[in-house]
């Protein structure tokens, strides 16, 4: 099968259908292998990219330059202090300007709807680099990261996520595992279920792809047999600080701990986490949410677990790399 996504946008998972999600994660693959054996070709030279960070971030920002810098195109990093966008111009004008200088454009900020808002009015591919709603850059990540620690194919994946569901992690994965026709489970409070349009969202792609999808409070049920467990921050970026105690209240009985690994009742269940996660007090704020919270063995996920060989979250990290790359490849190449 010829697959052409040339100049398609990456705003939410949907955007592609599953045989060119499939065909992105393969080229992944030959791209990681290709960079390992010294034997990358440049197949973006002369391509410039603009990177719009509204939110901060280690990880997708470092996967688009040095997948540009890879493939020979040139990045310009702006973030909202070092640029008019937000405070002094409209994104539909900076959309209409970056259009007429680069060949492409990521995205990362709050709203979905500015995301979505920079595809129409520039004429260029258009990547989101997450906002609240959606983060599918990720996804291809998680997804390579879980067929390759596996060795199985995207639909016999079964995989739990625990913790916040209603934010971009939750939803992401929900739907992507939909998808790919996997066995997807969700488990939070019911005050952090994903919005009804979501879970309808996927329960229909479900019925055409064959995958299973499940959104519970019971953790035990949710994380019993699967393959690997993720979790995610309990207080996601731009929301307040005065939310803390109620999610940790909500959220105590989803931290992922050695206890709830064996509930799996799969000794060789693997833990991912997106990144940056709260398991020790090294940060700043990690220590100040340790210290309010006496939890002091890790929030979402203990020291012990991420520290673990069960853990998987740095592989996850540097699949960013290979799979950006891959999207930049496919959609610019
Ligand atoms: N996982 C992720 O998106 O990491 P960054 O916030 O560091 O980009
Ligand atoms: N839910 C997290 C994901 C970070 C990659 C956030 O939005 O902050």
């Amino acid at each position: 099968m010829a697959f052409n996504l040339k100049n398609r946008s990456f705003l939410k998972e949907i955007d592609f259908e599953p045989a060119e999600l499939r065909y992105l994660l393969r080229l992944s693959e030959a791209l990681k292998l290709a960079k390992y054996a010294g034997t990358e070709a440049k197949r973006l030279a002369s391509k410039e990219i603009a990177l719009i960070f509204e939110k901060t971030s280690t990880r997708t920002r470092s996967s688009f330059e040095v997948a540009a810098f890879d493939q020979g195109a040139h990045v310009t990093y702006l973030d909202p202090s070092g640029s008019q966008l937000g405070h002094k111009e409209s994104i539909a004008d900076t959309a209409a300007v970056l259009g007429r200088m680069y060949d492409a454009i990521e995205f990362r900020g709050t709203r979905q709807s500015d995301v979505e808002s920079l595809a129409a009015h520039s004429g260029v591919p258009v990547y989101n680099g997450l906002t609240d709603e959606w983060h599918p850059t990720q996804m291809l990540a998680d997804f390579l990261t879980m067929h390759e620690s596996s060795n199985k194919p995207y639909d016999a994946l079964s995989y739990a996520y625990v913790g916040d569901c209603r934010f971009n992690m939750g939803r992401s994965l929900l739907v992507m595992g939909a998808l790919m026709g996997s066995d997807v489970r969700l488990s939070g409070p019911k005050d952090l279920h994903p919005p009804k349009d979501v879970v309808d969202l996927a329960d229909d792609i479900a019925r055409r792809t064959g995958a299973r999808v499940t959104v519970t409070d019971d953790v035990g049920a949710a994380v019993s047999g699967v393959d690997f467990i993720h979790t995610d921050v309990w207080v996601s970026m731009g929301e307040s600080k005065d939310v803390w105690t109620e999610r940790v209240r909500l959220l105590t009985p989803y931290q992922v701990n050695s206890d709830l690994l064996s509930r799996s009742g799969n000794s060789a269940v693997k833990f991912m986490h997106c990144l940056p996660a709260f398991h020790d007090a090294n940060t700043a704020v990690g220590r100040e949410i340790m210290d309010h919270t006496g939890m002091t063995s890790g929030i979402e996920v203990t020291g012990e677990v991420f520290d673990s060989a069960a853990s998987i979250v740095f592989d996850q990290a540097e699949n960013r790399l290979h799979t950006i790359k891959a999207i930049l490849v496919a959609t610019l190449g």
